[in-house]
């Protein structure tokens, strides 16, 4: 859901945007981690709500990876809270997250190169506990067939299609990546964590998966979607709300036009986003 352009209100309510919650999904409080020394993530506070794309930007090493990592459960913080649907989720694990609805995207590391794509993503479906009540009644054959629909509906919304059937090894980067997404979204996620889904990307590239991205965000009008990301443009075009790091620092928060007026952004960016 893109904010057309009421510059006030970073969660405006464009033409069909008039049931979505926009409730606070996931939040965090002083959420720090040290690494010795360095602090990597510093007594950040934010919130993200369902329904909107927010980016988190910020330069190199302003702790982002780390603060996914902390949300996902892979690091434990050093200090501060996490808060998942009113919920304290800081001390669970990251397969317990999981479980509960926060998906992420590694960056192609959860793709299994031998098994065909449709596989893939079967797999992740299956993963999610959740569907285990939904599913424990019928016998095996029908879970695997079910499972598999699954797997092909979503592999038909974002275009693979054509591909089912190929190794995920023998993928193009684009598609690679659309899987990458594919494979968080099958575990029925209600925030969705990505992790620079453009990064190595061929300029032509790029618009495909956005366009995933965007898609997946119309249809499921009740899942939040955050993404890292480095390139401005992207961010400028697909978010309702940015948040930006600094030194492990919550910079500033707000609308791409208020991002963009922001001193303080200009100046950790050295000018880069005029
Ligand atoms: N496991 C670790 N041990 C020690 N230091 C770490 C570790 N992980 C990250 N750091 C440090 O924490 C800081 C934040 O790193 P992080 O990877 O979170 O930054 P980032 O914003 O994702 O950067 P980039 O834009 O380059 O991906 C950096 O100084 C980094 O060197
Ligand atoms: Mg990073």
């Amino acid at each position: 859901m893109k904010n057309q352009g009421n510059p006030q209100n970073s969660i405006s309510t464009g033409l069909g945007d008039q049931n979505r919650t926009m409730e606070t999904i996931l939040e965090t409080q002083g959420l720090t981690k040290k690494f010795g020394g360095l602090t990597a993530v510093d007594q950040v506070d934010i919130g993200f709500r369902r329904g909107i794309i927010t980016a988190i930007i910020g330069p190199n090493g302003a702790g982002k990876t780390t603060f996914f990592n902390l949300l996902s459960g892979l690091l434990e913080p050093t200090g501060g809270e996490i808060i998942y649907k009113g919920e304290v989720i800081t001390n669970l694990s990251p397969e317990e997250r999981s479980q509960k609805g926060i998906a992420r995207s590694f960056q192609l590391t959860q793709i299994f190169p031998a098994l065909t794509t449709l596989e893939n993503v079967r797999v992740a479906a299956q993963s999610r506990g959740k569907s285990s009540t939904t599913y424990n009644l019928l016998t095996n054959a029908e879970k695997y067939g079910q499972f598999t629909n699954k797997a092909r509906d979503l592999l038909k919304r974002v275009g693979l299609e054509e591909e089912f059937y190929t190794r995920a090894g023998n993928l193009t980067r684009a598609n690679r990546r659309k899987l990458d997404v594919t494979i968080a979204f099958a575990t029925d996620p209600e925030i969705l964590l990505l992790d620079e889904p453009t990064a190595g990307m061929a300029m032509e590239e790029i618009p495909e998966v956005l366009s995933v991205i965007e898609n997946l965000n119309r249809e499921q009008e009740e899942l939040a979607i955050v993404l890292i990301e480095h390139n401005m443009d992207i961010v400028m075009e697909i978010s309702d709300t940015i948040c930006v790091l600094a030194d492990g620092k919550k910079l500033a928060e707000g609308t791409s036009k208020e991002i963009r007026e922001d001193e303080r952004v200009q100046q950790a960016y050295l000018g880069a986003l005029r």
